[in-house]
């Protein structure tokens, strides 16, 4: 039994995924808290439903990134947090951060990385004209979308296909990945040998 702490900036679609699963005994693990740079995140409104400690950190109160993300990790280590998950969390983590919690932070990209890393990954895979996309759960390191991979999906591009409903097909299948990456963490089963992730 794991303890997750997830942040995120947005409507939270993936931690709603996530919560169903540890409600539907999918994931063994608990999220303990759920931290927002977003006072109006719709996120924070779905885990206060489920009973799910939140806390709002107001980036403007620091006076760096690094001074912010030791807010952020006092947090959870307050709740013995395991593992990180990144859920539409619109900040890049500091080295500090990444540090504290080496291999135990995972990120969610609506895209098949190394393709499209950044912003705005389904409308550079309409426009590049990409036949295949997709999402991919990886861990996190200094740089951005780039750490290694744990569980890629893909998805077909359609002729009629828009950054919409591209972005659509996606999350469906992100909120199938993402759990059960975090299950596979739960279960000691994930092994990293340099960029390499095996599943035991
Ligand atoms: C998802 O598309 C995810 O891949 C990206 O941010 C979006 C978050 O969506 N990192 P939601 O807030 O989980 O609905």
């Amino acid at each position: 039994m794991i303890n997750i702490g997830v942040l995120a900036s947005g409507r939270g679609t993936n931690l709603q995924a996530i919560i169903e699963a540890v409600e539907e005994g999918k994931i063994e693990g608990k999220i303990s808290i759920v931290i927002s740079d977003n006072r109006d995140a719709y996120v924070l409104k779905r885990a206060k439903q489920h009973n799910i400690k939140t806390q709002y950190v107001d980036f403007k109160s620091f006076k760096n990134r690094e001074d912010y993300d030791k807010k952020i990790v006092e947090c959870l280590k307050e709740k013995k947090i395991d593992l990180v998950v990144l859920a539409g969390y619109m900040r890049i983590l500091s080295p500090f951060f990444i540090n504290v919690y080496k291999n135990k932070i995972m990120n969610i990209h609506p895209a098949l990385l190394p393709s499209f890393p950044g912003l705005h990954a389904q409308r550079q895979a309409v426009e590049y004209g990409v036949k295949i996309s997709g999402g991919t759960v990886h861990f996190v390191d200094e740089e951005v979308d780039s750490g290694p991979i744990i569980l890629q999906k893909s998805v077909e591009v359609s002729d009629d296909d828009t950054e919409e409903s591209l972005a659509e097909k996606i999350l469906k299948e992100e909120h199938q990945i993402y759990p059960q990456a975090i299950q596979l963490f739960s279960e000691g089963r994930l092994i990293i040998k340099g960029r390499r992730v095996f599943i035991k």
